[in-house]
């Protein structure tokens, strides 16, 4: 791959573990410029640290993407870095391992909060600046649960078909003439994602999920996200079994039906 990202200044939210990580230590062997934000700075130094031996310039962004001055002058201070925004990773998230029926609504708000009104803050919070240089990448780190509801996962379902329909709308709309939107569809990913899981009760599901530890290899994920950004497609879906549930949700939904049922 031609390495078309140097130099570019890239924001990426989520940064400090998973998938953002993995993706800033790619973007770093292109000389990206980074800045890396979540919410935790002594793993967002270790991230930075482990990208400073492949390019010299990473700052790092403490920022709860839930809370809205955070994310509004996070963005401001994001832009104050290298004079510019070129791309947003909008991937921070957290899941979620509880039943529909046991999950209280303040759960729902939580997951919503994090997964839908994130990425929309601080995308909102770049538009203007998006507009400003005429130019800009946004890369919205969705789901195969933005694309179908799987068990254990109401409220992180919604929140991903949010995201598919807000920023499906912007790829529609396209308010400025060089902006391209790109959403990703993973399936499971082996990342530590379940161990931070809203549960019913309120505490963090605290474990490794058996197939999540089967999942796609972080790495793998990673590549295929810089290849869809290289190439500025509009949707990709990286996932394995879950493309099969899809094409039955659309051709055989009782299959469809039968089968997410079984899964967790
Ligand atoms: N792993 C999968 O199987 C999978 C599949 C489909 C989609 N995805 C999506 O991929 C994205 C990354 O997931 P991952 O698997 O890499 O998970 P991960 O390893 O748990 O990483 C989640 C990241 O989000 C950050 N974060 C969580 N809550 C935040 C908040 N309120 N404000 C700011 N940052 C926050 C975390 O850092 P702090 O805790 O320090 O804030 C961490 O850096 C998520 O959007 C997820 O929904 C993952």
């Amino acid at each position: 791959m031609i390495k078309i990202y140097t130099d570019k200044v890239i924001l990426i939210t989520g940064a400090s573990s998973g998938i953002g990580r993995e993706l800033a230590l790619l973007l770093a062997k292109e000389k990206a410029r980074l800045i890396l934000a979540a919410r935790n700075r002594e793993t967002l130094e270790a991230v930075r640290s482990a990208c400073l031996a492949h390019t010299p310039h990473c700052e790092v962004l403490v920022m709860d993407v839930t809370n809205e001055t955070q994310v509004n002058e996070g963005a401001q201070q994001a832009i104050r870095f290298f004079g510019k925004i070129d791309v947003l990773v909008n991937n921070a998230g957290v899941t979620q391992r509880s039943k529909l029926i046991d999950t209280p609504v303040s759960a729902v708000r939580q997951l919503m909060e994090v997964n839908f009104f994130g990425p929309v803050m601080l995308t909102k919070a770049l538009l203007p600046h998006f507009r400003e240089q005429q130019s800009g990448q946004i890369i919205v780190i969705s789901s195969m649960a933005g694309l179908m509801g799987y068990p254990w996962r109401s409220g992180y379902n919604a929140a991903k078909h949010a995201l598919q329909g807000y920023f499906e709308t912007l790829q529609t709309e396209q308010p400025i003439p060089r902006l391209y939107t790109t959403l990703i569809c993973p399936g499971r990913i082996h990342t530590p994602i379940t161990y931070a899981a809203i549960t019913a009760s309120g505490e963090p599901y605290g474990k490794m999920d058996p197939g999540q530890a089967k999942g796609i290899p972080v790495a793998v994920c990673a590549q295929r996200i810089l290849k869809a950004m290289h190439t500025r497609k509009k949707l990709v879906l990286i996932a394995r079994e879950e493309r099969i549930l899809l094409w039955f949700k659309r051709f055989f939904p009782v299959l469809f039906y039968l089968i997410a049922r079984k899964g967790n």
